[in-house]
């Protein structure tokens, strides 16, 4: 009789540490499915409708998650470098970047110190927030193509989200065109400054929390990666929250022209100037924003125009960029950087390493 309860009460304790533990990761690990709004605010939750509605292009079939995608890091899971829009036939001209963690770029302002320009969000820093970007592709013809803001006005207005529209915006905001569109381009960002979007739950962020252990491999790459004298990968993608931001971002926000090879798949003949083409200022020509690395195993492929297709190839030619006839020649020959990168003599081992490390960065860890 006493063994039995004594196994009872074992059983019971077991039972109920495994239901206290399952407890504590859901509340660590914000939902990744599309109808799941646990966690999000009224306007986060519509702004996420919003995001995910294929109804909102011209013709219909295309959302935002359609070109950033829950599981890709916020990327295109078609993983094309030039995704294509909602009229199949017209692609863009550069590589869908991730919108998780965008919430932190500061809006484009030049440093000073660093003689760099920061900030700013797409690759060349054109848009200075979320807000004024996300109408942005709604009307463009080669996205979701809509031919101006009353038909996206409309749409919102006819949508199943509509009466949540209104309690959040009040019922009055169908009223003005301006008021319904400025009010849709705040729900999307709420959305995009979500915790959802960005969780800050990879096995590095539990690692700098003392909740996982780096395997033996992962830390030579985390070694390599902020070492200033061998791969140097932290002077532009800061690994730590010794910055500015008081967080690991895996970005500083600069600019800098890596001599990415011009993609034979690009729609585009000529060079693209990145910077240098917004500013209208050659000084910065073939300089783009430095993107964050976290999540970067799922957002195949890399570069502002994808011309990498692995996480391997982009470290090689970090390390041998330089070297004669490894590949092919910058697409924009002005301001490359060879203080930082193209010579770095990694060996194979030290580019596993480096992957391995990288792969720690993917969100959605229990
Ligand atoms: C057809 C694919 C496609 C669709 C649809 C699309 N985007 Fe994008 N998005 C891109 C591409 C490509 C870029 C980069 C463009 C550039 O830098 O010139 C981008 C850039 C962004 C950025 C800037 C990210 C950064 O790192 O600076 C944000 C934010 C964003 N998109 C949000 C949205 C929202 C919100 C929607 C829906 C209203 C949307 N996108 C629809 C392809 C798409
Ligand atoms: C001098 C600054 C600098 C250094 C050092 C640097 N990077 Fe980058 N990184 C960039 C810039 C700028 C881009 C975007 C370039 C482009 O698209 O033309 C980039 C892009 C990337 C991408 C592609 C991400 C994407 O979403 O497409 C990866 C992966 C990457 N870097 C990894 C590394 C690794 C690993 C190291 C160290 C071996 C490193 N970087 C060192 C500036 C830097």
């Amino acid at each position: 009789m006493r063994s039995v309860n004594k196994y009872a009460f074992l059983v019971t304790l077991i039972a109920f540490t495994i239901l206290l533990s399952c407890k504590k990761e859901k509340i660590e690990v914000p939902p990744n499915e599309e109808h799941d709004y646990s966690g999000l605010s009224d306007i986060e939750k519509l702004g996420k409708k919003i995001f995910f509605d294929k109804g909102l292009s011209s013709p219909a079939g295309q959302s935002c998650a359609s070109c950033h995608a829950l599981g890709d890091g916020f990327t295109d899971p078609s993983h094309l470098p030039f995704s294509k829009g909602a009229i199949s036939s017209l692609i863009g001209d550069r590589n869908a970047p991730s919108i998780a963690y965008m919430k932190y770029a500061p809006s484009l302002y030049f440093d000073n110190v660093d003689s760099t320009y920061v900030g700013g969000l797409f690759w060349d820093g054109r848009v200075n927030s979320l807000e004024a970007q996300a109408i942005k592709p709604m009307l463009n013809p080669i996205e979701m193509n809509n031919p101006n803001i009353a038909t996206i006005v409309n749409k919102i207005k006819n949508a199943e989200y509509s009466d949540l529209f209104r309690s959040v915006f009040g019922n009055n905001v169908f009223n003005d065109t301006t008021t319904a569109i400025n009010s849709l381009a705040s729900a999307i960002a709420a959305y995009e400054k979500s915790d959802q979007v960005n969780p800050f739950t990879s096995k590095y962020d539990y690692y700098l929390k003392g909740k996982a252990v780096l395997s033996a491999q992962e830390l030579r790459g985390l070694k390599l990666f902020n070492d200033t004298a061998k791969a140097k990968c932290a002077n532009c993608h800061p690994s730590t929250n010794d910055n500015s931001f008081g967080l690991a971002l895996f970005t500083d926000f600069t600019y800098d022209n890596i001599g990415v090879p011009h993609n034979p798949s690009s729609p585009n003949a000529l060079p693209d100037l990145g910077l240098g083409k917004f500013l209208n200022d050659t000084a910065n020509n073939g300089r783009f924003k430095v993107p964050t690395l976290r999540n970067v195993a799922l957002t195949a492929p890399y570069f502002h125009n994808g011309y990498f297709k692995t996480l391997e190839d982009v470290v090689r030619f970090y390390s041998d960029r330089d070297s004669v006839g490894m590949f092919d020649p910058p697409e924009v020959l002005q301001h490359v950087n060879r203080d930082e990168l193209g010579k770095l003599n990694l060996s194979e081992q030290d580019v596993q390493d480096i992957v391995a490390f990288l792969k720690t960065l993917s969100d959605g860890r229990r």
